[in-house]
């Protein structure tokens, strides 16, 4: 599959490494050209693009930048993508901690579905709720037990499956986290999100997600406790399981 990746910081880079390997022919852009990028897409086996560059002819489209950036991208960007390109959005909304506040999102729209009105396009909700770390360290074959999982956000059912086949190609069991309008299921400080959890928990924590619950533990106890942790300024490997264990009993299940 030819994927166009748009940012490639921790995400868009893992993801970039992990389906490079997987066999997809990957071209990856950032802000700065193609030139900005050459050297990690030559150590990886994808080629140095720039935006337009990523899109152009690509099966797939990830977005993996930090959550306002998508304001940024030009209006033309898709005008030459392929009529049923997929495209996939890893941004999660930080207020105040990362991003400034967007006052629909704080009234309750979904995340995804804001960030599908400034692309003008349907997007999918996937590898948002990973950390990084696992998503590079903890992918396991397809049947090994105790493979973790990530939910899927979107509503065209061809197009959901394609995702789902990159989630499995990245060593994860996806699971169906319904559609966009719902994409708030899987939302920062939600049951499911960055808990490593396999398919059935992550279901189950799509499922018990409560509409408006998640922002307000993300705005006080998660970013109070999160702050904590890194407070020592350690490397993130030392503190992974600690982000699970926090993460988790935000929304026991
Ligand atoms: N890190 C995680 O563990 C994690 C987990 C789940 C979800 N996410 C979400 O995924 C998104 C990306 O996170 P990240 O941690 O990978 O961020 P990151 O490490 O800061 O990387 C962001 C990437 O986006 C590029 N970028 C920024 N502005 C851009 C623009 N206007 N046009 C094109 N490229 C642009 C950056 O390159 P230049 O600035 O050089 O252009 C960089 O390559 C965020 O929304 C985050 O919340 C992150």
């Amino acid at each position: 599959m030819k994927i166009g990746i748009i940012g490639v910081g921790e995400m868009g880079g893992t993801l970039a490494v992990g389906w490079s390997r997987a066999g997809h022919s990957v071209r990856v852009a950032n802000s700065r050209g193609p030139e900005a990028v050459r050297k990690f897409a030559n150590e990886i086996g994808a080629v140095a693009a720039d935006i337009y560059g990523a899109v152009e002819d690509a099966d797939v489209v990830l977005l993996s930048m930090p959550f306002p950036a998508i304001t940024s991208l030009p209006g033309d960007l898709f005008d030459r993508a392929a009529e049923n390109v997929v495209i996939i959005d890893t941004a999660n909304y930080y207020p105040d901690v990362r991003d400034p506040r967007i006052a629909e999102i704080d009234a309750g729209m979904p995340e995804s579905v804001w960030v599908s009105q400034q692309l003008g396009r349907p997007i999918f909700k996937a590898f948002n709720s990973i950390m990084f770390y696992a998503l590079s360290e903890l992918g396991k074959a397809k049947g090994a037990p105790d493979r973790l999982a990530l939910p899927v956000a979107g509503d065209d059912v061809r197009a959901k499956q394609i995702v789902m086949g990159l989630v499995n190609d990245m060593g994860f069991d996806p699971v169906d986290g319904g559609s966009l309008e719902e994409s708030w299921r899987q939302q920062p400080s939600t049951p499911a999100y960055c808990c490593d959890y396999d398919a059935a928990k992550t279901l189950e924590g799509i499922r018990a997600a409560v509409k408006g619950k998640a922002e307000k533990i993300r705005d006080h106890e998660w970013r109070e406790r999160y702050g904590r942790l890194f407070a020592s300024q350690p490397t993130y490997a030392d503190v992974h399981a600690d982000v699970i264990a926090l993460n988790r009993s935000l929304n026991p299940l």
